[in-house]
């Protein structure tokens, strides 16, 4: 049986009240990354509930070494690639790096472009109480807002590398008053990333509003990986979170060495690869 959502009654588009009846029946929210059409289409046709298009970007599209250097320019073209692709997920944009943080004035502003120029339904921002202000701001004027707590991959330098979470009482403590602040001024939803499992469960229950784990075990509304982590196509590193569901990198290298060897031996293109000067 196909999990994809092939019956036209079950392809309504999801919304922020599809996410929100979710987490209140118990249905798991399936979330994936996709930066261009091609990905989002095969993900949106394949079930997904809701397709991020991460700031992710930055490493496993442009090769750096983290996040942080992407461009709101940059971040509004993948977006209107991975938009034109989705037809029944939510699609939510990450805003990048200083795009936000500023002053709330500026991410109004920038977090307007994802909707009405990128086509995305609402933003994810990074950050708890410090953000919180900026947060309720860009909700009152009708942006929806996903959260993000635990790792948040834009305060990498300051964190000192990609260690986990909130593994000390207070820093447990700081961070379920900041999923329940995010709550409190509008998130419609907060990923959670590497923070440990009974916290991330803690959090969970004592939240309405669903929380999608990465790195952060069961006890989630839903869960996100980054779709070419998680196909195998990204291979630099890989996180202990991350199953990897094909090896895309391998079956990539081995069929463009097999292209090239047909070419170079000339076997390829054969007579039924070619036109004769009939057009046939
Ligand atoms: O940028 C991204 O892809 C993300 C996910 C890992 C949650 O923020």
């Amino acid at each position: 049986m196909s999990t994809g959502h092939d019956d036209p009654a079950s392809r309504a588009r999801v919304t922020v009240r599809t996410l929100q009846r979710m987490k209140q029946s118990g249905d798991t929210i399936v979330c994936l990354t996709a930066y261009d059409a091609l990905l989002a289409r095969l993900l949106d046709r394949s079930g997904i509930d809701l397709i991020l298009v991460g700031d992710s970007a930055g490493m496993v599209m442009a090769g750096r070494k983290d996040t942080l250097g992407v461009t709101l320019d940059e971040m509004l073209h993948f977006t209107r690639w991975a938009a034109e692709g989705v037809e029944r997920a939510m699609l939510v944009a990450d805003m990048p790096f200083l795009t936000y943080q500023v002053n709330p004035d500026e991410a109004v502003r920038n977090a307007g472009r994802f909707l009405a120029e990128g086509g995305a339904e609402a933003v994810k921002v990074e950050g708890g109480r410090t953000i919180a202000p900026t947060i309720q701001r860009l909700v009152s004027i009708g942006i929806p807002v996903m959260g993000h707590l635990g790792l948040t991959p834009q305060s990498i330098n300051a964190f000192g590398g990609y260690q986990l979470q909130a593994v000390d009482e207070a820093a447990r403590e700081r961070l379920l008053t900041d999923a329940r602040l995010l709550e409190e001024v509008g998130c419609f939803s907060i990923v959670l990333e590497k923070i440990p499992a009974d916290l991330a469960e803690e959090v969970s229950g004592a939240i309405s509003i669903p929380t999608i784990g990465i790195g952060a075990g069961a006890g989630c509304d839903g869960q996100i990986l980054v779709t070419h982590d998680m196909l195998g196509l990204f291979t630099d590193f890989k996180p202990k979170f991350v199953r990897r569901y094909a090896e895309l990198a391998t079956d990539i290298e081995a069929a463009v060495t097999r292209f090239v060897d047909d070419v170079r031996e000339g076997t390829f293109p054969a007579p039924e690869e070619s036109y004769r000067d009939d057009g046939k």
